[in-house]
């Protein structure tokens, strides 16, 4: 284990998250498990109060649509950065209010925009032909969409280029130069109120450095709209905080986020005489070291590599197979053992590129015992599929010494959910 971890400890050889051992919740619960530490999440959602007390902190739902952990994220205070219909209706089972939800996305349906607006939350206006649609939809509906611009700020995040998000050459926003006068083009439309600016310049941010960047383009376009008249009530810095993944990649925290931005947002307000609320839409930092995955051994191969096969693949965890990701694994029921082998860590799914972790250094493992990957708590779960006919795995959150299911695991029926034989096929 590395790094600061209150939740995680070992214990007589054996890994605890908070005061439960994982081996039991393994041989209770079975394998794969996601399992999450309340007292973490918790811990996460405060240092980010106390490094940006000021600011509303929406927690991007996409990094974890768990009821349990967004109802958690609601009783501390944040709000939610949704991108779609589906995530919308989740936060508000939990009891989002509508004021601190924002309807992101790139390809928004008219449907999308009609839900938007009937549930009265804002949405930022990803360009210029969406907001032509979404007048006319409000129009339509006599109501009136609250809007932020999602601008393209052309900044490099210097991150995996799948999750670089604000490049000159990525999907989303609108090109810096064009959003003051699709600002102001949105000052003279019914139904559209335009009260801010949104940006979002990628994820696993290891350094401050682009976030600043990020803000003080945030603060030049803010600067030109005010001039073109436009009121910014709302700045929206996005989410994009890195977590330490392996041993060797510190990650900053909240706290020095708050250090790289916050002055620029507030002194190059005060120079521009407004007083924007600012929104930051963290995912990641708040979920991912909360929980860990529980992979069972099935196999222990010795070929031209040494092989563990677990039973969770890239249908359990994608990461590593998308973007190469490190997740720290570690033997849980072995946890003190030394780590005499190296292994590659692979899962059950029939593809080549269902590897988990590569060339790992473990203590010689055999069929039932059980690995723990480690910050799998941000894209986790949320990105996790039935190919190959796997039901997807149960969620369980741990308090204290105590542990319950948040989310059951499927079981085959789940694989035929929504399907049919045509009655022409019955013969
Ligand atoms: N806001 C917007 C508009 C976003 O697109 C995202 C993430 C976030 C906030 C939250 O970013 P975070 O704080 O979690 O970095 N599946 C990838 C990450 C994709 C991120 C997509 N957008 C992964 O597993 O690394």
């Amino acid at each position: 284990m590395f790094g600061p971890k209150s939740h995680l400890i070992i214990r007589s050889n054996h890994l605890f998250i908070e005061d439960v051992d994982s081996v039991l919740l393994a041989q209770q619960y079975g394998t794969p498990l996601y399992v999450t530490s309340e007292k973490r999440l918790r811990e996460n959602i405060r240092a980010y109060h106390s490094a940006f007390p000021n600011a509303d902190k929406y927690f991007a739902v996409k990094a974890n649509g768990n009821l349990t952990i967004l109802r958690i994220a609601a009783q501390e205070g944040m709000g939610a950065d949704v991108f779609s219909a589906g995530e919308l209706s989740v936060v508000r089972m939990v009891g989002i209010p509508r004021d601190k939800i924002l309807f992101n996305g790139n390809s928004k349906s008219e449907n999308d925009h009609a839900i938007a607006l009937q549930a009265g939350v804002r949405m930022s206006v990803d360009s210029r032909e969406e907001l032509e649609h979404l007048a006319r939809t409000a129009q339509a509906l006599g109501l009136e969409a609250e809007i932020l611009f999602r601008v393209n700020p052309d900044v490099s995040p210097k991150t995996h280029p799948k999750i670089a998000t604000g490049l000159r050459s990525s999907k989303f926003g609108i090109p810096a130069e064009q959003v003051a006068e699709t600002y102001e083009r949105a000052m003279s439309l019914i139904g559209i109120k335009p009260v801010g600016l949104h940006c979002h310049i990628g994820s696993q941010i290891l350094d401050t450095a682009p976030f600043a960047e990020a803000a003080n383009k945030m603060m030049d376009i803010a600067g030109a709209v005010v001039e073109k008249g436009g009121e910014i009530k709302r700045i929206d810095l996005g989410g994009g905080l890195g977590i330490q993944y392996h041993p060797d990649s510190p990650a900053p925290e909240p706290a020095d986020l708050a250090e790289a931005v916050l002055p620029i947002f507030q002194d190059r307000s005060r120079d521009l005489g407004i007083t924007p609320q600012l929104i930051l839409e963290p995912g990641r930092s708040i979920v991912a070291d909360t929980t860990i995955m529980l992979a069972g051994v099935n196999e222990v191969k010795r070929a031209h590599v040494n092989f563990v096969a677990t039973d969770a693949g890239f249908n359990v965890l994608a990461r590593p197979m998308l973007y190469d990701s490190y997740h720290h694994v570690v033997a849980v029921n072995r946890a003190d053992a030394s780590a005499k082998e190296t292994y590659t860590v692979v899962g059950p799914i029939c593809e080549t590129g269902d590897v988990l972790a590569r060339d790992r250094h473990l203590p010689p493992l055999e069929r039932g015992d059980v690995l723990a990957f480690l910050d799998a708590g941000a894209y986790g779960f949320s990105m996790a599929s039935q190919y190959n006919g796997q039901p997807r795995p149960a969620e369980v959150l741990v308090y204290g010494d105590e542990a319950e299911v948040i989310r059951r695991r499927e079981d085959s029926s789940a694989l035929l959910a929504g399907q049919r034989i045509l009655p022409k096929l019955m013969w």
